[in-house]
């Protein structure tokens, strides 16, 4: 090969570390749950160690909480919205706060608690006080 050819080589593969290093977020770095919808919270970020979490937790099934729907509003099985912040599908249209989006944490996160017997319930358990 070219010595020019080499370099452009070079580049390419330099921009496409860089381009991953910054667009990849793994789940191992989660440790709370903070959704970009909530401008202003009125309490911090919900603490939330994703993998220890779901070891812990037992749950095999990513799309348990990255769900996907198709278009006649079908769960999709094989596949999970992994990539998506849960607002990116859910209340994006309301303006200054997302009730509904609260709401549906709240039902995901608690619903399965309940359920399970298992997991914090109390508003202060997930809300750590300032
Ligand atoms: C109990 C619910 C739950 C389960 C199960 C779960 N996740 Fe997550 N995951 C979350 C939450 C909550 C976030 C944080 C979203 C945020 O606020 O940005 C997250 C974030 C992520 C992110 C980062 C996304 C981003 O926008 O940067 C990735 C990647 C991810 N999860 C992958 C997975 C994979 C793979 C699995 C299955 C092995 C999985 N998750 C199972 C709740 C869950
Ligand atoms: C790719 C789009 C998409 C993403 C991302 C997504 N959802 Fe959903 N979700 C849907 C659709 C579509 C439904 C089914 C239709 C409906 O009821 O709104 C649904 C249903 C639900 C339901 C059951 C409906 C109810 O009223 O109880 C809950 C709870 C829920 N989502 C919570 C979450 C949480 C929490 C996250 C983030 C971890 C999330 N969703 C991420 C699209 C999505
Ligand atoms: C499908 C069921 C399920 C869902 C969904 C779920 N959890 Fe849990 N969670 C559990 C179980 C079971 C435990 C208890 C695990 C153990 O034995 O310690 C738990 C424990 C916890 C704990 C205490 C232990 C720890 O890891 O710090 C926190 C905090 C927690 N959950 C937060 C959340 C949040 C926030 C969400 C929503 C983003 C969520 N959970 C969604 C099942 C679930
Ligand atoms: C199982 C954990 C859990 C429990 C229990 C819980 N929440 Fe949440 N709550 C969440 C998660 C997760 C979010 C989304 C946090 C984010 O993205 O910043 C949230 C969001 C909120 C928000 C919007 C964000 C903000 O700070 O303004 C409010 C308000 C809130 N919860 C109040 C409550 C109250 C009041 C209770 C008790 C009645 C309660 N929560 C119980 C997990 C929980």
């Amino acid at each position: 090969m070219e010595k020019r050819r080499v370099m452009t080589l070079a580049v390419v593969v330099v921009f496409a570390m860089i381009f991953l290093a910054v667009t990849s977020r793994s789940q191992e770095d989660v440790t709370h749950v903070q959704d970009s919808a909530f401008g202003q919270r009125m309490r911090p970020p919900v603490p939330f160690a994703h993998d220890e979490h779901n070891e812990q937790a037992e749950i095999e099934d990513c799309n348990v909480c990255h769900h996907l729907y198709d278009e006649n509003g079908q769960l999709v099985e094989d596949e999970s919205s992994e990539d998506s912040e849960c607002s990116e599908c859910h209340a994006s249209n309301e303006q200054s706060y997302p009730i509904t989006l609260v709401q549906l944490y709240h039902n995901r996160c608690k619903g399965c608690h309940l359920e399970k017997k298992a997991g914090p319930v109390m508003c202060a358990e997930c809300h750590p006080r300032r």
